[in-house]
């Protein structure tokens, strides 16, 4: 019987492994260099938590969401996302009470039923950042410079910052009354789901995907000619201190983002070479979610970002990401004797920190210098039963050919070659 990997998820290989190691590694230096500190939630988690918070009007909660029930009959769901997992372990925690301000960032896989294709899986893999504590705004740019410095740093350069407010729950209110007028006389000829979402939550019709429903919002009201003063202020600030920062943007008003539960600030950072799948990476703020899921009213902002589109642009703009580990020496041992007595040499060296690599299986020393130069190390040790009983080890440079005898002490002589 042959098994195949499900439709919509891969195999990180060794041959690729240390690229993604790369990208979050680098993640994780940034994230603590703003003073964000890494949290890990379960992969899943009752279904309501994603049902409450990410809401109705949401396709990730509606029909993308992996749902299953335990043995008890609970129902559980893969995490579709990261946000709300993490709003429910900072009020189950008690988070708040250890600091008025809590800086959070997660990595981890993440599940949804989506049709699959190039930057679009069912398991995908998130970076995400999470800001619990403050309305201000220095926050709201402070998050999205997280990102952009980050990007920058690995050396994307067709970047797009798009940025929008989507208000409060009040301005939101009137926004979405206009946004009803403007869409009621065509409202028979829009798709189920826009029929469906006009009365839950009618800025989802802005970017509803379906050709034929296009043609029916150019023109439409634009939220933020419906901000309320704090509002407006609130987004002019953001703006102020992003440009302050030296941070590129564009407005777009069409940014509504496909989750239910953001208020204010809002905004996508796209990568054009991606093609249908251009958004590296979105989020905003969430002002209303922590008290909607049984915490306090607590402000808060954060986004979140996918491994592998971050992966497919930076590989497209031919960035180098780390490169694959090869052995610092690899041991050529010859004979029955030197092969048992290497051992505890072997281990002293591995425990130093080397990264030695041994096949015990060949013998011959042709296939040994072979296996030696495809390995990629630097350097062969090279011991046989004489050496041994000498405490002598051989040491040839494989680049130069060049060859020293060197001690077969607890590992330092050769250590100390290595390491210059
Ligand atoms: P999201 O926009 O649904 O937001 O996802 C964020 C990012 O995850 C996307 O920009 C994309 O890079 C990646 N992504 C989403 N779906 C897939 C998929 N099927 N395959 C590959 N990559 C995908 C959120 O998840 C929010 N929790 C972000 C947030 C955090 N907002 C506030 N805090």
């Amino acid at each position: 019987m042959k098994y195949n990997i499900p439709r919509g998820t891969f195999d990180i290989l060794p041959k690729d492994s240390y690229k993604w190691q790369f990208v979050m590694d680098s993640f994780r230096k940034v994230a603590s260099r703003f003073g964000y500190e890494e949290i890990t939630t379960p992969i899943f988690e009752v279904a309501e938590l994603f049902e409450r918070s990410s809401g109705e009007s949401s396709d990730v909660v509606q029909k993308e969401m992996y749902r299953f029930s335990d043995r008890k009959e609970r129902t559980f769901a893969l995490r579709p996302e990261g946000t709300a997992p993490v709003v429910r372990s900072y009020v189950e925690n008690h988070l708040d009470v250890l600091s008025s301000r809590t800086k959070l960032f997660y990595i981890g896989p993440m599940f949804r039923y989506d049709r699959p294709q190039a930057g679009r899986y069912r398991q995908f893999y998130q970076y995400g950042i999470e800001f619990i504590g403050s309305d201000n705004p220095y926050y709201d740019a402070e998050v999205i410079a997280i990102e952009m410095l980050w990007l920058k740093e690995l050396g994307l350069k067709n970047l797009r910052l798009e940025l929008n407010s989507v208000g409060c729950a009040t301005c939101a209110a009137d926004y979405e009354a206009a946004l009803r007028e403007f869409f009621r006389p065509n409202l028979d000829k829009l798709c189920p789901d826009c029929a469906k979402r006009f009365d839950i939550k009618p800025r989802r019709l802005l970017d509803c995907k379906v050709p034929s429903c296009k043609p029916f919002r150019s023109g439409a009201p634009a939220q933020l000619d419906y901000l309320d003063a704090h509002c407006k202020e609130h987004f002019a600030k953001v703006c102020d201190t992003l440009t302050a920062m030296d941070i590129a943007y564009t407005i777009n008003p069409s940014i509504v983002r496909g989750l239910d539960y953001y208020t204010n600030t809002a905004f996508e950072v796209i990568y054009d070479g991606l093609g249908a799948q251009n958004s590296l990476a979105g989020g905003g703020r969430y002002n209303g979610l922590i008290e909607q899921i049984g915490g306090k009213s607590i402000p808060a902002i954060g986004f979140a970002g996918g491994f592998e589109r971050l992966l497919i642009a930076l590989e497209q703009e031919g960035i180098q990401l780390g490169t694959r580990p090869v052995p610092d020496a690899y041991l050529i041992c010859l004979g029955d004797k030197a092969r048992a007595g290497i051992m505890p040499y072997l281990n002293a060296l591995r425990q130093k920190d080397v990264y030695v690599d041994y096949d015990p299986d060949k013998s011959s020393l042709k296939a040994l210098f072979k296996a030696a130069d495809t390995s990629g190390a630097r350097f062969a040790l090279i011991v046989g039963d004489s050496e041994l009983e000498a405490k002598q080890v051989n040491l040839k440079n494989l680049q130069t050919g060049e060859q020293v005898s060197l001690p077969l002490d607890g590992g330092e002589a050769v250590v100390q070659v290595l390491k210059s």
